[in-house]
Order: structure tokens, then C-alpha cells, then sequence
């Protein structure tokens, strides 16, 4: 499939920001892959596993791209103010279970991450696009510390939260729940893309897209003796789908994260709706749940563009094409 970069427009530059895991690694793997994408840094955060986990898994996926000019920052090894709850349950103990563990052949930047957002942000000659797929805690960093710099930030497009149903529980989507005082300040300085610049224009790709991103078995088959890059992602794809059929009985496994990088390769690929929403930080049964007014009963101005739908089928098109070689 052809990149949807238009001619002479130059690759959209992009610091992702996440917690590998599974659909993280994907994330990153489809950001690489599109020309229309320059990832410039990676930044981790602890969400799904450990901070030395996901920064580890991170430095593996970039190496085995051949993409270990990509530098890699470690952030926050803790949400804000709760203590961390991993899913290791879904992405095993190391965050990347299926394929066999390898030790990445170099380590992380001595910079933290928001060292690191901060220089790019600085040295960026246009605005960076900011991708988040884990919890927000390092994105409340530099909503709170970075002020001087919210003007070098593009979008951030952030994968969590859910207008309906959690999926961590009843309420609430995994990253927003790890962190839901950090995802409270994101939100809270969020604007609606390509209307006037109130805040850092913010896309909630949520679980009511993502859970339409699933990809199957099949996939995984078709991925198999493709190359490195192919039987590395179908061994992720064993365990992840196997864990979704297990758990939740369904024919395949969301691949969340991958959702944010394919919305800006091709901004058709998900339907939003401008929405205002908040977190809630303190109650006990919905702590973490991203409170969207879909039907617009507050009157509070819209602070995000909620995804609300995909086109399955050319995301799933889209993921194959550019992960086979
Ligand atoms: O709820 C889905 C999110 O939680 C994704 O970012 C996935 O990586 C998991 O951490
Ligand atoms: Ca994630």
C-alpha cells in the first residue's frame, strides 16, 4: 500500500511515548515501517510491566528493526499518587511474552524522558506530534513542567480511556486507571484538534475503536516466515491472542496501541467526535473512568476529539502491509 504522505510534504515527526507491551511494540514497529512517519525518540513509561521492563522492551523492538539510532528515555517508574498495578497477567512478567527474551545490545539515554521531550521540543525547527500509549504520567509531566514548550507540541494523540465500557474494570481503560490523577492534568489542558488553540490539541483514541482493531490467529499465520520482523510479531500475536481467547473469549486480540499511529497515517481511518471530557480521580468503584459528554448534556466545552469508530477492515490492511516485508 502506498504512504498517504502527499507529495512534498515531509514524514510527520513524532516522539512516542509508551509502556511495551504487546500492542506498544506494534505501535512502534507500524510508526517505523510508514514513510509518512519520522519517530524521532521513544520514551517509556511503567504501566503494563516494570519501567526497566518496558524500557528494555523498547530497546528490543528498535534493535531488532535495525533502528538502534532511535534514542530511548526512560520516564516514571510509579502513576502520581497511586501505587503501580501492572498487567503483567496479559503481557507476561517481562512485557513481551511469546517470543524468546533477548537482551537489547544497547541501554536506554542517560536523559530522563521529559530530559529528553524537553530537547526535542527545543531543537524542533515544526511541531512534534506527541503519541502516548501507555499511562500519562510522563504526558503530566510535561503538561505541568514543559509550558514554554506546549507551542512545539503538533497533537498529542493519546491511546486510553473509553467513552462506554472499561476494560480493566467496569469503568475505567487500563492507562487511564494506572494513572488517573496524570491523565486528569492531560486532559485538563486538552483542546479540540484544528479548532482554536486553547490547550494542547488532544485525540482520545479509545476503547470503542480500539476494540475493533483486533487481529486473529490468521494473522498471526500469515506474519509466520515472513522474516525476522514478521515471526517476531506472529510469536507476539500467539500469546496475545491466545490470552484475549482465554480470557475473554474473543476471536482475536485488540491491538490498541497500534490504532494511535495509524490514525495519523491516514486521518480517515477513524471517525471523532469533539467531546469534553474528565477523569474521575477519587471514586472508589470508577476511579479512572474518562467521563466523555458524547451527547454535549454539561455545556463544557469540547477538550479532545474522541474516536468513536474505525474503518476495520484498512486498518487491518494497513497493519499487515506495512509489518510484512
Ligand atoms: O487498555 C489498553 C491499553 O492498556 C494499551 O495501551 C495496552 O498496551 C494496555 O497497556
Ligand atoms: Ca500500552
Amino acid at each position: 500500500m502506498p504512504s498517504t504522505t502527499a507529495p512534498g510534504t515531509s514524514p510527520r515527526r513524532v516522539l512516542h511515548d509508551c509502556d511495551p507491551g504487546h500492542d506498544d511494540a506494534i505501535a512502534i514497529m507500524l510508526a517505523i515501517a510508514d514513510p509518512s512517519i519520522d519517530l524521532i525518540a521513544v520514551t517509556t513509561v511503567a504501566g503494563n510491566v516494570t519501567l526497566e521492563h518496558t524500557t528494555n522492551n523498547a530497546l528490543r523492538v528498535l534493535d531488532l528493526l535495525g533502528r538502534g539510532d532511535i534514542p530511548v528515555a526512560a520516564g516514571r517508574a510509579a502513576p502520581r499518587v497511586r501505587d503501580l498495578s501492572t498487567a503483567a497477567v496479559m503481557h507476561g512478567e517481562s512485557g513481551l511474552a511469546g517470543p524468546l527474551p533477548v537482551t537489547p545490545s544497547s541501554g536506554p539515554s542517560e536523559l530522563t524522558a521529559l530530559e529528553m521531550i524537553e530537547q526535542v521540543l527545543t531543537e524542533a525547527t515544526e511541531p512534534i506530534t506527541l503519541v502516548a500509549t501507555g499511562p500519562l504520567t510522563n504526558m503530566a509531566d510535561v503538561v505541568e513542567q514543559l509550558p514554554h514548550l506546549h507551542h512545539m507540541i503538533r497533537e498529542l494523540v493519546i491511546m486510553g480511556g473509553a467513552v462506554e465500557l472499561g476494560n480493566w474494570t467496569p469503568a475505567a481503560e487500563f492507562n487511564i486507571w494506572v494513572d488517573p490523577d496524570a491523565a486528569d492534568i492531560v486532559f485538563r489542558a486538552g483542546c479540540v484538534p484544528g479548532g482554536e488553540r486553547t490547550g494542547i490539541p488532544l485525540t482520545m483514541i479509545g476503547l470503542e475503536v480500539t476494540h475493533r482493531a483486533w487481529l486473529t490467529d490468521e494473522h498471526a499465520d500469515a506474519l509466520r516466515g515472513t522474516g525476522d520482523v514478521g515471526q517476531f510479531v506472529a510469536e507476539l500475536l500467539d500469546h496475545f491472542v491466545g490470552f484475549h481467547q482465554d480470557r475473554f473469549g474473543w476471536e482475536g486480540a485488540p491491538i490498541h496501541d497500534a490504532v494511535t499511529i495509524a490514525h495519523l497515517i491516514d486521518p480517515t481511518l477513524v471517525t471523532t467526535l469533539p467531546m469534553n471530557v474528565q477523569v474521575e480521580t477519587e471514586s472508589a468503584l470508577c476511579i479512572g473512568r474518562t467521563v466523555a459528554d458524547r451527547w454535549s448534556v454539561t455545556g463544557q466545552p469540547a477538550n479532545a476529539a474522541v474516536g468513536i469508530d474505525i474503518d476495520r477492515n484498512r486498518f487491518v490492511t494497513m497493519l499487515l502491509d506495512r509489518l510484512s516485508p
